[in-house]
């Protein structure tokens, strides 16, 4: 009964952790697990207490099976018998799958060939290897019927058309969305819809250094008629898309999407000869609408 002490001794360390595990959890949850929400948390921690109950159950079992084993031991050894084991499960299994003849069985399956000393058993296929055999045949009329014969599910070529579909409608889409713009194609657009996204996105980017009004403050006024980086709709676009990253214009285009910075030129077109109160002085070139057509 030694060995059922010890095992008594591990069930004893199982139960600690399963009371101390979701303690350490929680105080780590602070630093480390602040990353997950509490659903995520909740969810962890009974997937953790569930695996610790699962653990306690299978050494549960084992400590029976022990006890069941020693139990035969001494039965045996009441009646002065030699205790013969029984076959785990699991080999019980594994023998089923190999159908191997045991080598003390041997001479019953070898055949009356013999070369030179040289002999042959009659073993059949293993199990394993015909079921697989089966699922393959199984498998293959599935198949059949399923790509070939019903059409149910495609094959490459429809499977590649398919995606290709898909890929040209995400792209419609896309379109839809005003997505596909750039400054080869941008057009401005009074759109009443398209002037107050666009106010929103400068509200919200752009007023920390053009100003509320576009007068101008860290950045050049945009108001007025004069630009650095050309005054037409497609260069007004691109300064946006591109920025200027060296005198602190950023580059936007890694932000907002197309949509967006189609909406908010559009919008600082129709910020021209507002005329706003503090605008700044003039910088860089008098743009007029007449040359755009030049
Ligand atoms: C961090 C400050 C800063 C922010 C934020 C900023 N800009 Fe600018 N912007 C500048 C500066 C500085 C320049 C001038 C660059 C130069 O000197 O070449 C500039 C230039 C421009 C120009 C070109 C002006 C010209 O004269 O050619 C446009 C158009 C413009 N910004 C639009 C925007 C828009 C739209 C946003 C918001 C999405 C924005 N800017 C946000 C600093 C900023």
């Amino acid at each position: 009964m030694n060995n059922f002490k010890t095992y008594i001794k591990g069930l004893g360390v199982c139960m600690l952790l399963l009371l101390t595990g979701p303690i350490s959890f929680a105080q780590s949850e602070g630093s480390t697990i602040a990353l997950l929400n509490t659903t995520e948390m909740m969810i962890i921690l009974v997937l953790f207490v569930m695996l610790l109950v699962l653990l306690v159950a299978f050494y549960l079992l084992t400590i029976l099976q022990v006890m069941v084993r020693e139990d035969g031991i001494r039965k045996a050894k009441e009646k002065g018998l030699a205790y013969i084991e029984e076959p785990s499960a699991w080999s019980k299994f594994y023998d089923s799958l190999t159908g191997a003849v045991p080598i003390e069985k041997e001479n019953t399956i070898v055949l009356d060939h013999d070369y030179d000393g040289i002999k042959e058993l009659d073993n059949h296929l293993p199990p394993w290897w015909t079921y697989m055999f089966y699922a393959c045949i199984v498998f293959a009329v599935i198949y059949m019927f399923l790509y070939h014969v019903s059409g149910t599910l495609p094959l490459q070529t429809q499977e590649y058309e398919i995606a290709m579909a898909e890929a040209q409608a995400n792209k419609a889409s896309a379109e839809a969305d005003g997505n596909a713009v750039d400054e080869s194609n941008i057009v401005f657009s009074e759109d009443p819809a398209v002037i107050s996204s666009g106010k929103t996105v400068y509200n919200r980017n752009c007023v920390a250094c053009h100003k509320a009004a576009g007068e101008g403050g860290i950045g050049p006024n945009l108001t007025d008629d004069y630009w650095l980086h050309g005054g037409s709709i497609q260069e007004i676009y691109n300064t946006i898309k591109n920025g200027v990253p060296d005198k602190g214009m950023i580059a936007w285009g890694e932000v907002l999407s197309p949509a967006k910075m189609n909406d908010v030129t559009s919008y600082i077109h129709t910020l021209k000869g507002t005329n706003p109160a503090g605008a700044k002085e003039p910088q860089g070139e008098l743009y007029t609408e007449k040359a755009e057509t030049e």
